[in-house]
Formats: C-alpha cells, sequence, structure tokens
C-alpha cells in the first residue's frame, strides 16, 4: 500500500513558458528556386567565401562565413547543443541525455524552441546542434550531449529537437556524421562499421532528422573504414545525400578538413573554422584547376543559401550580441528548463516507499556530497565547464555553456523544506563527512561522474571516492537515498546495501537542477524519466568500451545497448527503458492489426495507484529470424498522463520505417515476410504483453 501523500498532480506542476510563435518555413524546392537565382548572379570569390570559414577565436562566432562582394550576409554559427556557448544572458538546457530521459516529444520540442529562440536573438544563424552520437562505449567523453543508447528514441528526439530550434528560423546542425562514438585518438582512429549497421543504428536519427527539414550535418573526427568522415564518399555522397535526400549542406567539424577537392567531391560543403588552407584560395585554385567543377561549387553555395532562405532568415534576422549582457533571450525558460529536468529524473529504486518526502512523517533530513552544493568559484568556475567542482549540471567541452545562475539541491531542498516544517542539515564541504547522516529521518546523498569532450572517462566509477561516500552515509543512516549526476551509465556497487533506500539517476539537468530534483524529491512531480541507456552490473559486461587501437570494429553490429545484453543473456543492473513512479500501471487489452504493412496497436493502460502520474508505454518489436535482428527492437513509445484509479488507451502506429530493415546488396529498406512479435513494455526488460502478427 502506497502512502496517501498529499500530491499536486504532476500534470499541474509541469508549467512551461508560454508557447513561442513559429517562422513559416519555406519548402526546399520554394528554398531552392530563390537560392539558383541569388547563386547565379555571384561571382567565384563571393561563392568561395560562403563556403569557407574566418574569424576563428577573435571574439567573433565560433565559426563565420567570410565576408562577399555584399551579396549575402556573413553566418554566424554557433555551439551547442545545451545553449547558446560562451554567451551573456542566455539559459543552460538540461543535457541531451537528461532530455531523453523525460521520453516525451513535447517538451523535447519546446526545448528545442527555447534554444531556437535564445539562438536567433543572439543572432546566431546556425546553432551547432543536436548532437545525436549514440552512446556505444559508456566511457565515451560525450555521451552526455546525445540522446542515448538506441537508434529510435535517438530518431524521436532528434526529430522534435530539430523541429523546435528551426521552428524560430534558426538552422539546426545534427553531428557528428558519422561513428564518432569516443574521443580516445578521435582525429585518427578508424571506425569499422558495416553498411547495415550504419543504416539501422549511426544513421536512423539523421534519415528522421531529414524528414523532419534538417538544415545543417557537421562530418566528424573520426575515419570511417578508413576514410576521413569529411571526405567519405560512400557515407556523405551515396548515402547522406543520395538515398537519405538531405537537401541541406555539409560543414567539417572545426578542423576536420583535411583536402580539397577530395573532400569536395565526396560531399562536404564548408569547411570551419576556416583555417584548414583547403578551402578559400585552395579551392578557388581547384576549380580553375578543374579539380572541383564550377557545378559542383554552385552545388555547394545553393545548399547553403537554400537553407537561409527556407528558414526565413532574409528578413528581419538579429545581429549578433553573444557578449551582450543587454540582450537578455532568456524570456521564462527557466521553467521549462525546470520542468524538462524534473521529467527526466530516473527513480532507481525506493524501498519501502521512502520517497516522496511526506511532510509530518519526516521532520529532518541531511543533505551530504560535494555535489549537492555550489563550486567555490562560482557556477562557471572553469572554462567551459571543464572542471568538476560543485554541482554538476552540465558536461565540458564545446557543448557546454554559461550559467546565468545555479540552483543547487542543497539550496533547492531547504527552501522546500521551510515550507514543510523540515530541519535540513547540510553537511560542509568535505566530501568523506558522513556525520551529519546520523538522526536524521532521511540522509540525502549526492554524487557525480564528470565527462567532458576531448577526454574519454578512465571507469564508470564515481568521482571523488563518491561509492566510498555512499557506504559511509549509509553505515550512519538506514534511510539512505542516493542522487546521481551522470551523463551516463556508472558503476553501483553499493546497490545491495539494504540502508541504502532509494536511487535516482538525474543526468546534467542544467541550471534549475536542484528546483528539478526537489520535485521529485517532494513529490510534487510524479517521477516518468526513463533510462535512456542500460546499466550493467558489470563495467565488462557492455557491447563496447573506448579503446585506444587505431581500428574500432563494431563488431556488435546492431547489438548495441539492451540489445547485446538481450541477445547474450546478460542480465543488466537497471534495463534501458526503466525507472518507478509513485504509482503503479496496469496493461491490458493489447489488440493488434496489420494490414497492407500497416501495424495498428492498442492498450489499455490503467494508473492502479493512489496519486496521479505518467508512464512511458513501450513497443518492442521482435522480427522474424529470416530478419536477422536483435531479439527486440524499440519502434515506439507514447507518455500518457493518468489520473489516479483512471485509464487510458493509448495507440501506436507502425510503417514502413519501423518495420523495415536495411538491405545492402538492394541498397534499400526492406519489409521481411514472417512472423512477428510486438511487444508493450514498462522498459525492454518489463514486457507485459506481446501479440504475434504476421506481414
Ligand atoms: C566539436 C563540435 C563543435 C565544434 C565547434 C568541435 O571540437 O567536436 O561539436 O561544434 O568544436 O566548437
Amino acid at each position: 500500500m502506497k502512502p496517501i501523500v498529499l500530491l499536486t498532480p504532476a500534470i499541474a506542476l509541469l508549467q512551461l513558458s508560454a508557447a513561442k510563435e513559429t517562422i513559416h518555413e519555406r519548402s526546399w524546392d520554394e528554398a531552392y528556386g530563390m537560392a539558383q537565382s541569388l547563386v547565379a548572379n555571384m561571382t567565384i570569390n563571393d561563392k568561395v567565401a560562403i563556403v569557407s570559414g574566418v574569424g576563428f577565436g577573435l571574439g567573433h562566432c565560433i565559426g563565420n562565413t567570410r565576408k562577399t562582394s555584399g551579396i549575402f550576409p556573413q553566418l554566424c554559427l554557433q555551439d551547442g547543443p545545451v545553449g547558446v556557448r560562451d554567451a551573456k544572458s542566455t539559459s543552460v538546457f538540461p543535457a541531451g541525455i537528461t532530455t531523453a530521459a523525460t521520453w516525451d516529444r513535447d517538451l523535447i520540442q519546446t526545448r528545442g524552441a527555447d534554444l531556437g529562440y535564445e539562438f536567433r536573438h543572439k543572432g546566431v544563424h546556425v546553432a551547432l546542434g543536436p548532437s545525436i552520437d549514440i552512446l556505444r562505449a559508456p566511457q565515451a567523453g560525450r555521451n552526455w550531449e546525445g540522446f542515448g543508447e538506441d537508434p529510435y528514441l535517438n530518431g524521436e528526439a532528434t526529430t522534435a529537437t530539430v523541429r523546435g530550434i528551426q521552428s524560430q528560423g534558426v538552422i539546426a546542425t545534427a553531428k557528428h556524421f558519422t561513428g564518432y562514438n569516443q574521443e580516445t585518438n578521435r582525429n585518427t582512429y578508424s571506425t569499422e562499421v558495416d553498411d547495415r549497421t550504419l543504416h539501422e543504428v549511426y544513421l536512423w536519427p539523421y534519415a528522421r532528422a531529414i524528414e523532419a527539414g534538417l538544415g545543417a550535418v557537421m562530418c566528424s573526427y573520426n575515419n570511417i573504414n578508413g576514410t576521413h568522415a569529411c571526405q567519405d564518399e560512400h557515407t556523405l555522397n551515396t548515402t547522406l545525400k543520395g538515398e537519405m535526400g538531405f537537401r541541406g549542406w555539409v560543414m567539417s567539424d572545426w578542423f576536420a578538413t583535411h583536402s580539397t577537392a577530395d573532400g569536395v567531391n565526396a560531399g562536404q560543403d564548408m569547411d570551419m573554422p576556416g583555417r584548414s588552407g583547403h578551402f578559400g584560395s585552395s579551392l578557388k585554385r581547384a576549380v580553375k584547376k578543374g579539380k572541383v567543377t564550377p557545378e559542383r561549387l554552385t552545388d555547394m553555395v545553393e545548399r547553403i543559401v537554400a537553407t537561409y532562405y527556407k528558414l526565413g532568415q532574409e528578413k528581419d534576422y538579429p545581429a549578433v550580441s553573444l557578449g551582450d549582457a543587454d540582450v537578455d533571450v532568456q524570456e521564462n525558460h527557466k521553467k521549462d528548463i525546470r520542468a524538462i529536468g524534473a521529467a527526466a529524473t530516473v527513480l532507481l529504486s525506493n524501498k519501502d516507499d521512502i520517497l516522496p518526502i511526506v511532510p509530518g512523517k519526516i521532520k529532518q533530513v541531511a543533505v551530504i556530497g560535494e555535489d549537492a552544493g555550489g563550486a567555490i568559484f562560482g557556477p562557471n568556475a572553469c572554462i567551459l565547464h571543464s572542471c568538476n567542482s560543485g554541482t554538476l549540471a552540465v558536461g565540458g567541452g564545446s557543448g557546454s555553456a554559461t550559467f546565468p545562475y545555479l540552483v543547487t539541491p542543497a539550496d533547492a531542498i531547504q527552501a522546500r523544506a521551510k515550507n514543510a516544517s523540515i530541519d535540513v542539515k547540510v553537511a560542509d564541504s568535505n566530501i568523506f563527512s558522513a556525520s551529519k547522516a546520523e538522526g536524521a529521518d532521511i540522509a540525502f546523498v549526492f554524487v557525480n561522474a564528470f565527462a567532458q569532450e576531448s577526454f574519454d572517462r578512465s571507469s564508470l566509477d564515481l568521482d571523488k571516492n563518491g561509492n566510498k561516500l555512499i557506504e559511509n552515509v549509509a553505515k550512519k543512516n538506514n534511510n539512505t537515498v542516493v542522487v546521481i549526476h551522470s551523463g551516463g551509465p556508472v558503476n553501483m556497487p553499493w546497490i545491495d546495501n539494504p540502508s541504502i533506500k532509494a536511487v535516482l539517476w538525474a543526468g546534467y539537468p542544467g541550471q534549475e537542477t536542484g528546483n528539478s530534483i526537489a520535485d521529485v524529491l517532494f513529490g510534487d512531480v510524479n517521477p516518468s524519466g526513463r533510462l535512456p541507456f542500460t546499466i550493467a552490473k558489470h563495467e565488462t559486461d557492455y557491447c563496447a568500451k573506448v579503446t585506444s587501437d587505431s581500428k574500432i570494429p563494431y563488431t556488435e553490429k546492431l547489438n548495441v545497448g539492451y540489445r547485446w545484453f538481450e541477445a547474450l543473456n546478460i542480465k543488466p543492473l537497471f534495463p534501458f527503458g526503466y525507472g518507478l513512479s509513485y504509482t503503479d500501471f496496469k496493461y491490458s487489452h493489447l489488440e493488434v492489426t496489420s494490414k497492407n504493412k500497416q501495424v495498428q496497436a492498442s492498450v489499455r493502460v490503467e494508473n492502479t495507484g493512489e496519486v496521479d502520474g505518467a508512464e512511458i508505454v513501450q513497443v518492442y518489436l521482435s522480427f522474424p529470424d529470416a530478419a536477422h535482428e536483435p531479439p527486440k527492437v524499440l519502434r515506439g513509445f507514447e507518455k500518457v498522463t493518468i489520473k489516479a484509479g483512471k485509464s487510458t488507451s493509448v495507440q501506436f502506429k507502425l510503417g514502413k520505417t519501423e518495420l523495415s530493415i536495411w538491405e545492402p546488396k538492394a541498397r534499400d529498406w526492406k519489409i521481411v515476410s514472417g512472423m512477428y512479435k510486438l511487444h508493450i513494455g514498462a522498459s525492454s526488460a518489463d514486457i507485459r504483453l506481446s501479440v504475434e502478427f504476421e506481414l
């Protein structure tokens, strides 16, 4: 029996900022018509200027196109996925991995629109995000920037993000194309990957983003099957622009251009930030010498200009004002940031229903751990957050952004506890000091694992001896609750300790981190976050690990993440898609019909508990043996909010996209005939109902 708690219904608290006006996005055909007329009047110098970068490190944007004769403006390109990098009066949003954990397309799109608004009003034409690299090796330094281990979830999150950003007239950049899944030796290693795996795992989110009108793609640092990603004909020309029909442009990652004609003829359209020596006058020479055709140069320029027109940037585009604090673009985005952070928090365990905190029953709590408080030198203690100090709300590197302020968990818990007449003991900065835990009704211990660009993690252990701190606290208090800030899976050697009653994964939630967590701890928001990755029992259980080898064969092929665990029968600690609620949901009445290669499913979901809550209903598909797919793959999900005691019917549609596999020989997507099984689950390992159907 759940405790009777006076909860504000989860829906009430997800108060969002006012919906934004959206621009009218032109069709590609119309935009290309306009671009062709303009480009027809350009000189070769104008054309070369538009595809070449300039001004890196000179206080402008992180990427700038060169000046033309006046026929086309210089474009400003700026990082990154969590906010406008190096800017003043801007917000820091939840990281990609946190956002994905909401499994909520509306919230993800709202974040995209907020980001788009901030980029636009700071004068940025091209936002360098989202990052959509698949979480393959859990130690990889940039996993926090992306949307996790599953291509379908990634595809949905990418689509919603691109729609949101571009709804504000800002060009979104999906990165990094492709096979870029670790930092170690990132400029030299070669990802050895077969074509089917590429299509079904790594390119899947790009395909979805292209359907949503994606404007730009960034090619990556690594090699793909022995060729630099930015000059790989197979992935760029043949696949991205050919088969996938991408009509926007491909820019290099910063300093990832290794050639002039080789890259350009393979499909690279822009060099960033412009210091490679391979574009600019070298490109002009290459055209003059016939190494690059004039038609190809025109195509490169048209792609950029068409995207600019598609998003209506020719009209009233604000001037660049990154460092100008008076241009404050934050609006009321903090509401959305807080709501997303709360909706993303994953409740991993909750023994004896210790959470939510019940005022009256709980009189005193302790808050322990450096991760609960502020950094000594403020929330922006180090450049690009390349250090771990105080509570960890964002990762480090180019994907980071500057906090306008940071609500720490200690501050937020104290503020909330005051209203509920709960006494809070906050431990001092000595991270090993567990003494404050003694005597409290609940001891909260905050721990973290830092991740950043350019470095992979050497292990999945918590930083700053977090495991030891947790054990010390658990020795002093048998109602210990652990909160983890990390950008992906961590080791949890203490998980079976009976004094540890609850564990929450909060990801990197951005500037409102403390409030988001307090909303969940105090039950104002009923947790509905679900893991966008698998957490293994042992670090050696995952499908891949970071390596310093020069060739990295993706031998697990389609079996990334949970698929690997299922294919090899390895029991994870917490499976992909997993997360608890303060209520319970019951599934019934699964009906599946299949007609003309379209599958429809409906299922009833009932909230059988005492409080309102939201469930993430997940659809997994098992293919016929002849398809040689993993045991099952995610092919749908819906977030539904259901009042206590009520039920609702949830519908799913699976079409050619969800039902097909990639046939490398035919170079096409194909539906394999045979018996399929559609599963409805509350996680990848918690399948509640299954029905077979034939295609
Ligand atoms: C990163 C990109 C980023 C670029 C510009 C590179 O190091 O890989 O993701 O957009 O820098 O800052």
